[in-house]
């Protein structure tokens, strides 16, 4: 095994982990690991936009930070945390106008200004864009900056553990997939940025990568899971690959239709209409389907044939290509078929209560991005708000860490003994796995998959989320009797898919068992989580972040967080 030291590693080559490295590697030594080349990366995917109140919009000249803020915690059903979110929409701004000196190619307005269009739940259109490819172009050009500036790249390195020294982190042990050596990265500060855990269920708009390797490695050393019963399911998903049909899409006016050929979005949101926040969307897709008016019992439309040929062409490219090429429809002559899916985790790793914003419980480990729980999502996130995040956050933790300095760290001698320690129990469990016979990690993944697509859904209930707990439990039974074969050398490990998915499964088991826990536990209906047998928001008893940690009887227990109130007072949410 070999050991490389740094003043900081970060774990996740997406946005959130770049922007954080190119702030560090002005002064820093940083080393990026990521499972794929970083413009792999799942932030590629984001299509729609990234927010800010720029007033560049005709309709929306008068918007502000403090408007973006109120959007968004209302949209998050109140339960984001106020300070960090008006951080985020007060920063949002200069960040933008930092991606376009970076040379970002976003869409421009006529005078030459960054264009912008209305999403979800906004009281303005402030959601600036580059088509329907906006993760993309952000990607790229972040990526080049960070070339540019010498951070060092691991690309295609698995984060197995991290290792801690009481409670402070000193490294992460990885797994070099194109070599199959283990790699020590000894370091007093660890970023994770490995993006969300959205393959835990059976579809999902999310990349195959997303397994919540970053969110798995923090829960096994302590770090409690927060707010993860909330989900986002988004409201078009197209039928049949479940792919991400952007809200760019209704936000450059696309309308949906029922097979009675109502849209019926006009009683649910008589304001907001097709622009209502996510989770009322997909609320109301999924009744349609569920009484007999969706198309094949199946799904509902997404029509754009009234925008024209040249806006679709224009602005919504992408999305016009993937209905060709994934549904045989063009959306130029024919309504696109569209159902709720499974898109997006508010929650993740827990962020401390009174630390800096995206700090956690073990000294020296961050997080930031969608693995983290910052939290500015609370119950439902907003679309255009999460690429904001990621480059607001990732250069918040570079500024902060840069101010702090480097911490003291554990004496040598313990940072060895840890190291080892780590690595001999990843050898101790490839070698269980080896002798096992259980089940194959495909096998337990597919049936997790289902479990939880079937109980822990866009509508949910206590004998739905009960059996899911139930189930979540035999499926940590069935993994530790996993079997793999041919994992003893590094030469069998090199390019070896069949022990990634174990390693992802080791993850994805346990941030599931903590999805359906926190969701049965939440006995009220707030954001995306919504319980048929509790149907309203009950302020009195759960406005808490849920907090949870596995006790050292290995039972998840659950522990809360008090939300950051500020200026804007709960209230019922309407459009
Ligand atoms: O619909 C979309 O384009 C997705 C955007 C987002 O999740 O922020």
């Amino acid at each position: 095994m070999s050991v490389k030291e740094f003043d900081v590693l970060i774990v996740g080559g997406g946005l959130s982990g770049l922007r954080a490295g190119l702030e560090l590697s002005k002064k820093w030594k940083v080393a990026l690991v990521s499972k794929v080349v970083p413009i792999r990366s799942h932030s590629g995917a984001a299509q729609g936009g990234i927010n800010a109140a720029l007033g560049n919009h005709p309709e929306g000249k008068e918007d502000t930070p403090e408007k973006h803020a109120f959007d968004t915690i209302k949209g998050s059903d109140y339960l984001a945390d106020q300070d960090v979110v008006m951080f985020m929409t007060k920063e949002a701004p200069k960040i933008v106008v930092e991606f376009e000196s970076m040379g970002a190619p976003f869409s421009r307005f006529e005078n030459g200004k960054i264009a912008q269009r209305p999403f979800g739940g906004a009281g303005s259109p402030r959601t600036c864009y580059a088509a329907d490819r906006t993760g993309h172009a952000l990607l790229h050009t972040l990526y080049e900056q960070c070339i540019r500036q010498g951070v060092d790249f691991y690309d295609e390195f698995f984060l197995i553990d991290l290792i801690s020294v009481y409670n402070t982190v000193t490294g992460a042990l990885t797994l070099d997939l194109t070599t199959g050596e283990l790699v020590t990265f000894r370091t007093p500060y660890v970023i994770l940025a490995t993006g969300g855990f959205g393959r835990i269920f059976t579809a999902s708009t999310n990349a195959i990568i997303c397994t919540g390797d970053g969110v798995g490695a923090a829960f096994r050393v302590g770090v409690p899971m927060q707010d993860c019963e909330f989900i986002q399911f988004h409201p078009t998903c197209l039928y049949g690959s479940g792919i991400l049909m952007s809200e760019g899409a209704r936000g450059e006016g696309g309308l949906l239709f029922n097979n009675k050929k109502e849209r019926f979005m006009l009683k649910i949101a008589p304001e907001a209409k097709e622009l209502a926040p996510r989770d009322i969307i997909a609320r109301a897709i999924t009744t349609e389907i569920n009484e007999g008016r969706g198309f094949e019992d199946a799904y509902v439309h997404l029509d754009l044939t009234h925008l024209g040929a040249e806006r679709i062409k224009e602005r919504l490219p992408g999305i016009r290509d993937i209905a060709i090429d994934f549904a045989g429809v063009d959306s130029i002559e024919k309504p696109i078929p569209v159902h709720a899916g499974h898109h997006y985790s508010m929650g993740g790793i827990g962020t401390k209560f009174d630390g800096d914003y995206c700090e956690t419980s073990l000294d020296g480990l961050w997080a930031v991005g969608e693995n983290a729980a910052v939290s500015v999502h609370g119950a439902n996130r907003l679309g255009g708000n999460s690429l904001l995040e990621t480059a607001v956050f990732g250069r918040y933790i570079g500024r902060k860490m840069l101010e702090r300095g480097l911490p003291s760290r554990p004496s040598l001698d313990k940072i060895i003994a840890a190291e080892k320690a780590t690595l001999d129990n990843i050898e101790g469990l490839f070698k269980r796995w080896e002798s096992n016979s259980g089940k194959k990690a495909v096998e337990i993944r597919e049936a997790m998959g289902e479990t939880l697509s079937r109980n822990v859904f866009v509508f949910r209930k206590e004998s739905e989320l009960q059996q899911a707990v139930n189930d979540m439990k035999n499926f940590q039974k069935d993994f530790e009797n996993v079997s793999l074969t041919n994992i003893s050398s590094p030469a069998a490990r090199k390019f070896n898919y069949g022990l990634v998915r174990t390693l992802e499964l080791r993850n994805m088991i346990d941030i599931a068992e903590v999805t359906a826990f926190a969701s049965l536990w939440r006995k009220e209906s707030r954001g995306a989580h919504y319980r048929t047998d509790y149907p309203t928001r009950k302020d009195e008893d759960y406005l808490v972040h849920s907090m949870v940690i596995r006790n050292n009887s290995g039972d998840l227990e659950m522990h809360t967080k008090p939300v950051k109130l500020g200026i804007f007072e709960p209230k019922p949410r309407e459009y």
